[in-house]
């Protein structure tokens, strides 16, 4: 859709606003009060007709639409740095990914080694190197490795990957990282030998909390836990915003409807965001919902285990709100919010909501 059709739909919306405002208002002048309350339910009923409601649907969807076709890059256009890392990610990560596989095809990937070279390439052209590229580039190697230990010696490859290598060579990109290593289950078992259930059981919605300071060194502790969270071609589109001043605070939550009561409590306010530039295909149009949210549950658990408080806050607002807050925050518009979380020490004593949950027999579906 065109910027022109978009802008002609928020307008025919706008039209029809203010249409149903201006008639709203002739209504109650030219109306007895007694007809006019038993024109009531009708005029209630008209408003939340779905023809009526249709224009606002449109003009929602029309704002995602304008912005994944805007900074993803699913119409093929890669403009920004963000775009074309993102598209290396993905394409390395096909290899690591192979590679990984109990039993890789020697040879495998041919088409993606081809695009992930020249996207190397044009990066270092546009944008000089990064770790990225230097993680692309450990990857490549690593798979040349491996079909040479399977006696595929390709030559060529190598020789393109060690001019690479020369090109991209910088201080900031000295990194081992990218390839596949070898873990064991003992390790994993030994790690993962955590009393989980009565850590998820102890999480609630904290609506209480203490006066003290949240240290900055414990939302970065956080954070550093939630880093591991996977996401879609390990792309890792989320980004967390920390409020801290009481200000700012006031200023974020000021558009969120769900914290009074609570919210100028909290000590921290975070906001997480996806950004769209990571996502590149119309398939993925969802994609950072489901990126973001389980980035999102990964901070509040990290969080939880360092024994702070937390409050998921909705952002279930229309585009007027999202773009107020992003001018008012400096979020970047390719930057869809997830949600806010308030957070905060807890006080001695608390009341939690009990939300209780549906049986497990209610969502487990065995087929
Ligand atoms: C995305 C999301 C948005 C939420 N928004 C709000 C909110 O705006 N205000 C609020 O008080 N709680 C909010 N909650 C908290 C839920 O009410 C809470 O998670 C749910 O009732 C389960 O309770 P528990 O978290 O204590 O287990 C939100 C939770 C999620 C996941």
């Amino acid at each position: 859709m065109s910027k022109l059709q978009a802008n002609r739909i928020s307008r025919t919306n706008y039209h029809l606003g203010n249409f149903k405002f201006q008639a709203k208002q002739v209504l109650r002048i030219i109306t007895p009060p007694e007809i006019r309350h038993k024109l009531h339910p009708l005029w209630v009923g008209l408003r939340m007709h779905p023809v009526m409601l249709m224009p606002n649907h449109i003009s929602n969807y029309v704002y995602d639409l304008r912005r994944f076709l805007k900074w993803s890059s699913a119409n093929y256009k890669i403009n920004t740095q963000n775009q074309l890392r993102a598209i290396i990610t993905k394409d390395y990560h096909r290899i690591e990914k192979g590679l990984a596989l109990k039993n890789p095809r020697v040879g495998f990937g041919r088409e993606v080694i081809q695009r992930l070279l020249s996207n190397l390439l044009k990066h270092q052209e546009k944008f000089g190197s990064d770790e990225t590229i230097q993680i692309a580039l450990n990857t490549l190697f690593a798979y040349y490795y491996f079909n040479l230990e399977q006696d595929l010696k390709d030559e060529q490859l190598y020789k393109t990957l060690i001019k690479l290598q020369e090109k991209i060579h910088t201080s900031e990109s000295k990194t081992q990282q990218g390839g596949v290593f070898k873990i064991t289950k003992g390790y994993i078992l030994k790690s993962a030998e955590i009393p989980l259930q009565a850590f998820f059981e102890s999480r609630y919605s904290i609506r209480n909390f203490a006066s003290n300071d949240v240290e900055m060194n414990l939302i970065e502790q956080a954070v550093a836990m939630a880093q591991k969270t996977p996401s879609v071609c390990n792309r890792q589109s989320s980004k967390v915003y920390v409020f801290s001043s009481e200000e700012d605070k006031r200023k974020v939550l000021s558009y969120q409807n769900g914290n009074r009561g609570f919210g100028d409590q909290a000590n921290k306010v975070l906001i997480v965001v996806s950004d769209l530039e990571n996502f590149t295909t119309i398939g993925e149009r969802n994609q950072c919902w489901i990126d973001g949210g389980m980035y999102a549950m990964s901070v509040v658990y990290a969080l939880h285990s360092l024994g702070l408080g937390t409050c998921c806050l909705n952002w279930s607002v229309e585009p007027q709100v999202d773009m107020a807050l992003k001018r008012a925050t400096g979020i970047k518009d390719s930057e869809s919010v997830i949600m806010m979380i308030a957070v905060g020490h807890l006080p001695d004593e608390l009341k939690v909501a009990q939300s209780p949950r549906k049986k497990v027999h209610e969502v487990l579906i065995v087929k």
